[in-house]
């Protein structure tokens, strides 16, 4: 399989440490490129009509994006309800808690965006306001949560989005106010998956 990846994306890395839980790692190519929404990446676009990443290319030829589509695909590779919990109140929470940290990476994302790719004088503050208001309720909620348990695709997409804060946004401090999300973070983080694929800033 082909994977297209940016070390920097949250979206690829949730991919990456879904495939090393799994097993898989050594099964996937890694297609490095690097693209913003203004500057496109044309062999990608001609596999995702939406041009985004992670896009993943099988053995069969088929392409698969994004991040959950992948994982849960993934995930039937090995087996099937390794990653995704199988039925009931386990699957819809890692299903929402999926959604919840994805949505903190949609909002980090654009706010990164606004810093590296779009022309100063064109910057909005009270956008890039609201973009960070819902990265902080969503701490927040995740502040008050029972994340112990599976390592399962809410928990995983929770450990990558915060990686991605810490990344791009540490001056956001998220931790200061968070010891509960800050002490999970610190434990999970010893996991071999997510110490393989921890980015370098660049
Ligand atoms: C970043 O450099 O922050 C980034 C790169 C690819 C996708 C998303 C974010």
């Amino acid at each position: 399989m082909k994977l297209y990846f940016n070390p920097a994306s949250p979206y690829v890395r949730k991919v990456r440490v879904t495939a090393h839980e799994l097993g898989l790692t050594g099964r996937i190519e890694l297609i490095s490129i690097s693209l913003t929404p203004v500057t496109p990446h044309e062999a990608l676009r001609s596999n995702n009509p939406i041009g985004k990443i992670p896009t993943l290319i099988t053995d069969d030829g088929a392409t698969f994006y994004d991040s959950p589509v992948i994982c849960e695909y993934l995930d039937s590779l090995a087996g099937g309800n390794r990653i995704f919990p199988a039925t009931g109140t386990a699957r819809w929470t890692a299903l929402r808690r999926q959604a919840l940290a994805d949505g903190i990476m949609d909002a980090a994302v654009l706010m990164r965006y606004e810093e590296a790719a779009r022309p100063k004088e064109l910057r909005w503050q009270a956008w890039i306001d609201g973009q960070l208001l819902k990265v902080r309720t969503a701490l927040d909620a995740l502040e008050g949560e029972n994340l112990g348990g599976a390592f399962d695709i809410g928990t995983i997409s929770i450990a990558c989005a915060l990686g991605y804060l810490d990344l791009r946004f540490a001056s956001e401090a998220w931790r200061s106010t968070r010891p509960r999300l800050a002490a999970w973070a610190a434990a999970i983080g010893k996991r071999p998956s997510l110490e393989a694929t921890t980015p370098a800033v660049s």
